[in-house]
């Protein structure tokens, strides 16, 4: 989708469709006043005799109003001004993305950003504001991310049908040049957005390691500044990286180490390294899942899209950084030749771990990928992944778990998150978790047992960290949607890349 910028007063312009958002009880401004002048009065008359739903999240499409040169105006309940959180403005820009393509607009000008709760004295809590982002460029970029984000439908794997969703084409907004940065940003993390989702919804045996591998390829033909290198088999194993292998092993589709390079600084800049987890599909191996709901482990690549999704965010950006991320994909499948419970598997840092449950592979790739990650000395070495679902019974759907030894570090991903309405919590890695990992055969076991799963999981992987500045997020509730057919939220995405527009300034 294209996004531009345009001053021209709403009433004059013309575009498919005018989206205006208006509050409860309060007096038009902006654009809705403009447009209420240039009808006579009649938006104001609709909003009086009740035909104009102005409930948060409410939608109304109005046609053909008098002295409106566009053919129809969308206007985006905002509820209450007092109540109007960054979070209730994000999700009416998300509500106003929906709406447009579900009902066949290809084009829309979109006046979201001017809407602005009144809050005399008080500073928002998750915000722009916090993570020192201006208000005005926040409100623009959020309208966009979340409209370009709206705009995704999956259609790669069916045939298309006359009622499918026309996506927008183009939106416009009102702002001036001044606030092109804000589309940029906008721009790469809409990319980033929907290469995640994308990669999270395609099915199994199409987004295998090899694929994964060949989209990483894709990205780096695109941007001068980004180089790929792919880990076979045989060189991981001259590496010595036998966790991660072994994950791999019950599996035809042979396990890929994955690693994109970003250089948009001094090539002496320290990079930021993400991991991901890519678990192109989990059945639990040995220890096998239950069969009800097995299908949603194709998102077991959850976290290796998001990082992906960030990666390329970041290199559309042009970002001032150095970015680094490497994901370690591989199918975890029951065979002849698969890894068993009671295998001691000697990792790439030396350190040895016994296998309790062929279920928990992930922390196992990602130990691999953690000690190799270190060659290239981070300022910040940060992991995703769809870890557990103890973290679902933690945190639900609404956040991922952010897990860190340094706060400063678990801070900024904090704010990151609650900046770009993609939000993430902290929960604790005390060494008073370590003891469940306990083995009488080998240096560790790679389940904690029943207790804090979530957080022990963590901890298993923060014995292959030692000294980096290290935090490790589990978006096991927060990249797809459970149990529907709603599919990949693409989430991290927006925390992740917030968080590299930070480190950037
Ligand atoms: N990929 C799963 C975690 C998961 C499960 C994410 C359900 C989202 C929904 C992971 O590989 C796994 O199976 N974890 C086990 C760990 C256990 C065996 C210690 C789990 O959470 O049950
Ligand atoms: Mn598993
Ligand atoms: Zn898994």
């Amino acid at each position: 989708m294209k996004f531009t910028l345009d001053t021209t007063p709403a009433p004059e312009l013309g575009t498919a469709c005018l989206v205006i958002g208006i509050f409860e009880h309060a007096a038009l401004h902006g654009s809705a006043e403009l447009i209420d002048q240039a009808s006579n009065g009649a938006l104001q008359q609709l909003i009086d005799s009740g035909d104009i739903n102005t409930d948060w999240k409410g939608t109304t499409m109005l046609h053909g109003l008098e002295g409106v040169v566009a053919k129809r105006i969308l206007v985006m309940g905002c509820g209450e001004t007092e109540k109007f959180s960054e979070v209730r403005y994000d999700r009416v820009c998300g509500s106003a993305g929906v709406f447009l393509r579900d009902h066949a607009t290809t084009s829309a000008h979109i006046c979201l950003n001017e809407v602005e709760a009144v809050k005399p004295g008080k500073v928002m809590s998750g915000t722009g504001q916090e993570a020192g982002l201006d208000q005005a460029h926040w409100r623009l970029r959020q309208a966009a991310v979340n409209v370009g984000r709206a705009n995704y439908s999956y259609t790669a794997t069916k045939a298309p049908k006359d009622d499918d969703n026309k996506p927008l084409v183009s939106a416009s907004f009102n702002a001036d040049a001044e606030m092109e940065l804000a589309l940029a940003e906008a721009r790469g993390i809409v990319k980033g957005y929907l290469r995640s989702m994308e990669l999270g919804n395609l099915p199994p045996n199409i987004c295998n390691p090899a694929f994964l591998a060949e989209q990483a390829r894709a990205i780096a033909n695109d941007y001068e500044n980004v180089s790929v290198e792919i880990l076979d088999k045989d060189e991981m194993a001259q590496l010595k990286m036998s966790a991660l292998l072994a994950v791999g092993q019950g599996s035809v589709n042979e396990p890929k180490l994955i690693v994109l390079k970003y250089q948009g600084s001094n090539e002496n800049t320290r990079p930021i390294v993400l991991v991901g987890k890519g678990i192109t599909f989990d059945t639990g191996g040995i220890s096998l899942k239950p069969g009800p709901n097995m299908e949603q482990m194709k998102f077991d690549m959850g976290g290796a899209a998001s990082v992906i999704g960030a990666f390329e965010a970041c290199a559309d950006i042009q970002l001032p950084i150095n970015l680094i991320c490497i994901v370690a994909a591989a199918e975890n499948m029951p065979d002849g030749n698969a890894y068993r419970p009671g295998d001691v598997l000697t990792s790439m840092s030396g350190k040895t771990i016994e296998i309790l449950n062929t279920d928990a592979e992930g922390r196992l790739v990602l130990c691999d990928a953690l000690t190799y990650s270190q060659r290239f000395n981070p300022a910040a070495l940060i992991d995703v992944a769809t870890l557990t679902g103890a973290c679902v019974v933690a945190l639900g759907h609404h956040a991922s778990a952010i897990m860190s030894k340094h706060d400063d570090l678990a801070k900024q991903l904090i704010d990151a998150g609650q900046a770009a309405i993609d939000r993430g919590w902290r929960l604790p890695l005390w060494d008073d978790y370590q003891p469940q990992l306990k083995s009488t055969f080998a240096d560790m076991r790679n389940v904690g047992g029943m207790a804090a799963g979530s957080i022990t999981a963590g901890c298993f992987l923060s014995r292959f960290t030692k000294g980096q500045r290290w935090a490790h997020i589990d978006c096991a509730g927060s990249t797809w949607i459970w149990g529907g057919d709603k599919g990949s939220t693409g989430r991290p995405v927006g925390l992740l890349s917030q968080f590299l527009i930070d480190q950037a300034s």
